[in-house]
């Protein structure tokens, strides 16, 4: 089977972008990084996507005032032009329209920090530490229309640690996002995501075996 010509799309440090870039350096990862796409041009994982000698484009939301839909129009140039058949977000700060999102339905992952539904939106860890959580972590899903919505591919959970700070649990979840996304864009590349009823199947996905409990009892 052809690799799935894929475009990360980004807005700053990039680096889930980088985790995926890596995944994709073994042939055998069923996405081929075809575009690294940002929305700014200071988006500092333009250099490491160019360094790794991944395309790279920039269309600069802020030249699109109250106009997502020409922003989009001007994304999907740059996608088509270089072939990309699936989209995957990566710390991508822009929310997309209904019309964006209907065109890739399927084909159109993101990676949140948080376990959806709790904490959709922004300032995750900071929301997890004041709801007193003792499990957080992050979810890859399928995109649809309402903002950090759609079927769930993946999720890692983390424990939440006495002590923590918004920076040191963002930090453990950060690491869980590198292990995760690269994972499950496979996954959707392989063809192995179905969705029904708005839920998604990974075929032959293995279950871990046993619960996460913090505290331990
Ligand atoms: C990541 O933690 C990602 O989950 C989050 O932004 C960060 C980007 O970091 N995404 C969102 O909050 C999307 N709603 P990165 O640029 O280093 O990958």
């Amino acid at each position: 089977m052809p690799r799935a010509r894929t475009a990360i799309l980004i807005s700053g440090r990039g680096s889930n972008m980088a985790a995926l870039l890596a995944a994709a350096a073994d042939p055998a990862y069923p996405a081929e990084i075809a575009l690294v796409l940002a929305n700014r041009a200071d988006a500092a994982g333009l250099a490491r996507a160019a360094a790794a000698g991944i395309p790279t484009a920039v269309v600069e939301s802020r030249h699109f005032p109250g106009d997502r839909p020409g922003f989009e129009a001007a994304m999907e140039t740059a996608l088509a032009r270089h072939g990309i058949r699936l989209i995957a977000l990566a710390g991508f700060m822009r929310v997309l329209t209904a019309g964006f999102v209907g065109r890739w339905e399927g084909r159109l992952v993101n990676i949140h920090p948080s376990l959806l539904p709790a904490f959709p939106g922004l300032e995750t860890h900071e929301r997890a530490l004041a709801a007193g959580v003792r499990l957080h972590g992050c979810t890859v899903h399928l995109v649809s229309a309402g903002v950090d919505e759609g079927p769930i591919l993946a999720q890692a959970a983390v424990p939440v640690l006495p002590g923590d700070t918004p920076a040191t649990l963002a930090a453990r979840v950060l690491a869980e996002e590198h292990r995760l996304y690269p994972a499950a864009l496979g996954w959707l590349a392989a063809g192995r995501v179905h969705v029904a009823a708005g839920r998604a199947l990974v075929d032959g996905a293995a279950a871990p075996d046993g619960a996460l409990r913090n505290p331990q009892p």
